[in-house]
């Protein structure tokens, strides 16, 4: 048995001798799909939807999958299909979800750093909420939607100068952040334009950080958003939400962590203060331990000092995490060989030092064409992909009720070419 948090659901487990998803074997998807190629299990997000959705029915919620975790169509339709809504960083994402079947009303807008045009095009589409960063940023919506005879939803986003205690490069809740607006400036900027005809505030908005392994700084951030909205209720705004944001984070090491039931009984008490419904924007912990990444080893090599390298056809083009933020990721032999476990370092065949999925890993002995697979790439995994040193993106599969489809077929170097001349 593969463990981690014994409350989530463990889609990558041996079947006989190998490793298989949701019990369709590994080896015969990649047969076809060739590798590098991302595996996800329907079961496991249906699942984790399930599970944060569950957290939270005693209390009235919405639930905005975040797509910047994992766009691809498929999986968006999938998520549709459970009865989620949509979160959009971009206007790509925007159109993603539209494409996958979200009416625009069911889309929050959120993001640093829209352009004119993709807020025109939300402005347009009548998007539910555009979640804003700056006070410039929300008269540029209304003058916007002034110009569309139209009325624009908006949130704006504080920054509550909180540490999320994630890794600094995905906490985005302190004042050394470039993201929201400072707490304490929040109510006048709603305040100076509470008789702009052009905007509707419909709610507030925080999002402090990803991959939230503790509680305490969650029920800050709610408790802090959920003052502000009492004030903003106090001085005549009829809200409709408070928007939490996402960050909860998801078991990557196999110890378990806070789980969506305790997130919910961490922040539910602090909204029962105000009692209007709650956006919950959800990246990772939905769709994080569906997917892994199939890669086959093309080298090995042992230095003189004893340090052996598994060089594998996918690095950092196809998971960027481990270089990135040095995030840890099991790797799981797709068939385990005989023969104890030594230390490896997991590499990948990019020209960067940083190139590395894990360093002095324990593993069974591995060899040229073996398969591996790596854990918990479901989110921030396909969607981070690059096509540097000329690799082509990954293809991804996804497995649903005993078969699997390819959702995203491999990319081509005529693909890419077709951009250049
Ligand atoms: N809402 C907002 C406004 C966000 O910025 C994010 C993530 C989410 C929701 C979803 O957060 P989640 O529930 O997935 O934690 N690439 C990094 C993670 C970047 C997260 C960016 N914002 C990683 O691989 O860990």
């Amino acid at each position: 048995m593969i463990t981690c948090d014994s409350l989530v659901y463990q889609p990558f487990q041996p079947t006989g001798d190998a490793l298989a998803c949701d019990g369709v074997s590994i080896q015969s998807i990649v047969e076809h799909a060739g590798t590098p190629t991302y595996i996800y299990s329907a079961r496991a997000i249906r699942e984790a939807y399930r599970a944060i959705d569950e957290a939270f029915s005693a209390y009235p919620h919405a639930i905005h999958y975040a797509l910047k975790a994992n766009s691809t169509l498929a999986i968006v339709r999938l998520l549709r299909s459970l009865g989620s809504r949509a979160d959009a960083n971009s206007g790509g994402e925007i159109k993603v979800a539209e494409r996958a079947g979200f009416p625009s009303r069911d889309i929050v807008f959120t993001g640093v750093g829209k352009s004119r045009e993709e807020l025109e095009y939300a402005i347009a589409q009548g998007v539910g909420t555009i979640n804003a960063e700056s006070a410039g940023e929300l008269d540029r919506i209304a003058a916007i939607a002034r110009a569309q005879h139209r009325v624009a939803r908006v949130a704006v986003r504080v920054n509550p100068d909180i540490d999320a205690k994630s890794h600094p490069n995905i906490s985005t809740g302190l004042k050394t952040n470039k993201f929201g607006v400072p707490l304490q400036e929040a109510r006048s900027i709603y305040r100076a334009r509470r008789d702009t005809k052009d905007l509707q505030f419909a709610g507030v908005h925080i999002h402090i950080g990803s991959q939230i392994t503790t509680l305490e700084p969650l029920r800050r951030a709610a408790a802090a958003l959920v003052s502000l909205a009492l004030e903003l209720q106090d001085d005549g705004f009829a809200l409709e939400h408070v928007d939490l944001g996402g960050g909860l984070g998801i078991a990557y090491e196999g110890r378990p962590i806070i789980n969506p039931a305790d997130y919910a009984g961490a922040v539910i008490p602090e909204l029962r203060r105000i009692g209007l419904p709650v956006v919950l924007e959800p990246g990772r912990a939905v769709v994080g331990h569906s997917g892994a990444l199939v890669a086959r080893v093309v080298d090995t090599k042992c230095f003189p000092d004893g340090r052996k390298f598994a060089v594998l056809d996918a690095g950092m083009g196809e998971l960027i995490r481990p270089a990135l933020y040095g995030s840890f990721h099991r790797i799981v032999p797709v068939v385990a060989r005989r023969g104890g476990e030594t230390a490896w370092d997991v590499v990948g065949p990019i020209c960067e030092s940083s190139d590395v999925f894990a360093r002095d890993r324990m593993l069974t002995p591995v060899e040229v064409d073996d398969l591996v697979a790596i854990l918990d790439a479901g989110a921030y995994g396909s969607v981070m992909g690059s096509n540097y040193n000329r690799h082509m993106l990954a293809a991804e599969a996804l497995v649903d009720d005993g078969t699997w489809t390819i959702i995203r077929r491999r990319q081509t170097l005529e693909d890419v070419l077709a951009l250049e001349r």
